[in-house]
């Protein structure tokens, strides 16, 4: 692709934070300290977790970079980035989460592959760009279309950067045609992250965002888009991000018996406080943030100091200082929510935090139930111990 590469080796990574190096390792997958996560409702661009399969791709000419759109469609064309930037520009507050956060805690209970992540694989970011169904309208797609004339019923984006995963070949992921050209969706080609250009570990010069739905469908560094009538085979979508029931394991997995993971469900982490750590009797403030998939906002935070017999009501908020309600359209529909409750500690306690989302779905109890061997989508109740004794809390 003329103006962009990807290169096959990783000696022109972007620097990164100096706190991003819990699992820091080529492909760079690099997690924020949890305590990071709560002290802005919008993650900072350096602290947001970054999930790369293969080196960063580098662009050389802005000018001649272009995004192909192809396939079932009449009038296939190409797209400068100054097409993207000219069409209206839209903010959308949205999280990102990957289907591997909290996998920490489900090898816990079975080996499980995949990178290690703990409860930071998320964040929360301000995503400017052009609407998808916009762009699509562009080649003769109208909004609100789930079939094109040519039978194309699936959206796929194909990245620049090489995966081994891919055997060498491009990242690649798709959504149904009905999300891609439904404006509500707000699924965007981004260019700006927190109000500032995209950096090249998040995407630059353009990525998919696709809110509600798990991170691994927001294709970074786009190459084209192509309209197909099934959705995309590749690898990411296929061999990889299912849910398989806990019965499943590599002897025995059919990966065509299940469908690709899409929505992310509703998810809870206290990120205030570590697990075993140490504090002194009195009271800790318990922080952390709750979100759901698909734009479901969440209803209530629980939480509890005695393994789930009782629970107390977290306070919950976007804006600073303005409780946040469900579904309103103060809302940011998109967004997680963080929560806060100050608890009295006496003695050793486990504190568990479980959230309820807008269609009354609940995080399950226990992570044996939700296991599987790529250890994705581990909603299970967060708990974290806390010790008695001396410490700064
Ligand atoms: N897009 C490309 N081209 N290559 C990738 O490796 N990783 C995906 C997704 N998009 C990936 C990609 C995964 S698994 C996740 S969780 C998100 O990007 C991470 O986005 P971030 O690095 O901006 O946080």
């Amino acid at each position: 692709m003329p103006g962009i590469r990807g290169p096959s080796e990783y000696s022109q990574e972007p620097p990164r934070h100096p706190s991003l190096k819990v699992n820091a390792k080529e492909p760079f997958n690099a997690e924020p300290p949890r305590s990071a996560l709560v002290s802005s409702y919008v993650t900072p661009v350096d602290l947001f977790y970054k999930r790369n399969h293969g080196p960063i791709p580098i662009v050389d000419h802005l000018q001649s970079y272009s995004v192909t759109l192809t396939g079932l469609i009449q009038n296939p064309t190409k797209l400068f980035i100054k097409d993207i930037r000219s069409l209206p520009k839209y903010n959308v507050t949205a999280t990102l989460q990957c289907a591997g956060n909290r996998r920490t805690a489900m090898s816990k209970v079975r080996n499980v592959r995949g990178v290690g992540w703990d409860v930071s694989a998320i964040g929360n970011a301000v995503w400017g760009g052009a609407k998808l169904a916009d762009v699509l309208e562009l080649v003769g797609i109208p909004k609100l279309t789930a079939s094109t004339y040519l039978g194309g019923r699936h959206v796929e984006f194909v990245s620049v950067d090489r995966c081994k995963e891919e055997n060498g070949g491009p990242y690649k992921a798709s959504i149904p045609l009905s999300q891609a050209t439904n404006p509500e969706a707000d699924v965007l080609l981004a260019y700006e992250m927190n109000g500032e250009t995209l950096n090249r570990d998040h995407g630059f010069p353009l990525r998919v965002v696709v809110p509600g739905v798990i991170g691994a469908r927001s294709v970074k560094w786009l190459d084209s888009i192509n309209v197909i009538a099934e959705e995309s085979q590749g690898f990411f979508m296929q061999k990889d991000y299912k849910m398989f029931p806990p019965s499943v394991n590599w002897d025995n997995i059919n990966w065509s018996s299940r469908r690709p993971q899409m929505d992310f469900p509703v998810q809870s982490a206290i990120c205030s406080v570590e697990d075993v750590q140490m504090v002194k009797p009195g009271k800790v403030s318990i922080k952390g943030y709750a979100v759901s998939g698909g734009g479901r906002g969440i209803e209530r935070v629980d939480i509890s100091l005695d393994g789930g017999k009782n629970w107390v009501e977290a306070s919950r908020t976007q804006k600073p200082g303005k409780h946040y309600i469900s579904e309103h359209n103060s809302s940011d529909k998109w967004a997680w929510v963080l929560f806060e409750a100050t608890i009295d500690v006496s003695e050793t306690t486990e504190v568990i935090a479980k959230a309820v989302d807008s269609a009354a779905n609940v995080q399950p109890e226990n992570v044996e139930s939700v296991w599987n061997l790529r250890g994705v989508l581990n909603t299970s109740w967060h708990r974290v111990l806390l010790r008695l004794g001396h410490s700064n809390l």
